[in-house]
């Protein structure tokens, strides 16, 4: 694996699922973490705890990245906590599926929100310090759902292609002060955002998927930790599928 010793890494959402895996693999690799939650207090600190265990450092904070002044002080006290941040993985995601013409306003609106907006506000509020510094990694975690498009998750799909368009825009912005910015698309991976799917509609996807199985969440987190490291150093505004093949570009 990479060595991603005395980074500084935020992960949004890593109180649980594939967020979770992604701050433990890169505590492994050396990096020192923010684990931050919405509501799952009691979680994040049995990741951070994990990480503790292992000889790692992580600070737990909760925020609710959807909203602009949490997900700023979020990065603010990254930044006060540890002198810096390199690393910042957007991964704070929901789901609140329906068919478009059943789709509430406010269910539109807050995947929006959650899932693309709180990518914007972290961004913006670490871009600065990265500039200053001359490095960082920025990677967003989308779906093959954002490049597929899926029945019954337009809102779902239109946040994650919206990630792709802010990945790929950013990218442009920042490159020459050596900061990357990437996404990974994962397929289907068990969490609790996909505990809601039913056996039939498993078994279909795979079905569909050339590899012939659901991935695991760490599988997309050493995918986020080769990101991370200085290796990927001339990578960026790439969409990495973490599939097993289901939707190939
Ligand atoms: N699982 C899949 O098959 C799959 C496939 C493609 C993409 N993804 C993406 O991968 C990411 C992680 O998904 P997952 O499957 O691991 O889901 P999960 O198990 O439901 O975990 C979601 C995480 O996001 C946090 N979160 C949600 N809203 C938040 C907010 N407003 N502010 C801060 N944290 C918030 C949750 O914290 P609280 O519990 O405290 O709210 C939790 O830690 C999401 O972006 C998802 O869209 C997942």
């Amino acid at each position: 694996m990479f060595t991603l010793t005395d980074k500084i890494a935020i992960v949004t959402g890593s109180s649980k699922g594939i967020g979770a895996a992604i701050a433990k693999t890169l505590a492994a690799q050396g990096a020192k973490l923010i684990i931050n939650h919405r509501n799952s207090a009691t979680e994040a600190e049995t990741v951070a705890q994990s990480i503790i265990e292992i000889g790692g450092q992580a600070t737990v904070i909760q925020a609710d990245v959807s909203q602009a002044s949490e997900a700023q002080a979020l990065i603010k006290v990254g930044v006060k906590t540890y002198g810096q941040v390199d690393i910042l993985v957007n991964n704070a995601g929901i789901t609140r599926d329906n068919l478009i013409m059943k789709m509430k306003e406010a269910d539109w609106d807050m995947v929006l929100k959650t899932n693309l907006s709180s990518a914007y506000h972290c961004s913006k509020a670490v871009i600065r310090p990265m500039l200053k510094k001359r490095y960082g990694r920025i990677i967003n975690i989308t779906s093959v759902v954002g490049l597929s498009g899926q029945a019954g998750q337009a809102n779902y799909a239109a946040s994650k292609a919206g990630i792709i368009g802010l990945t790929k825009s950013l990218a442009r912005e920042v490159g020459s002060r050596h900061i990357t910015v990437n996404a990974v698309a994962p397929g289907f991976i068990p969490t609790a955002l996909t505990g809601v799917l039913s056996e039939e509609a498993v078994n279909s996807i795979v079905q569909q998927t050339p590899l012939g199985r659901l991935g695991k969440p760490e599988e997309v987190a050493s995918a986020v930790a080769f990101l991370a490291s200085d290796e990927a150093a001339f990578i960026t505004g790439q969409i990495l599928s973490i599939d097993g093949g289901l939707v190939m570009q």
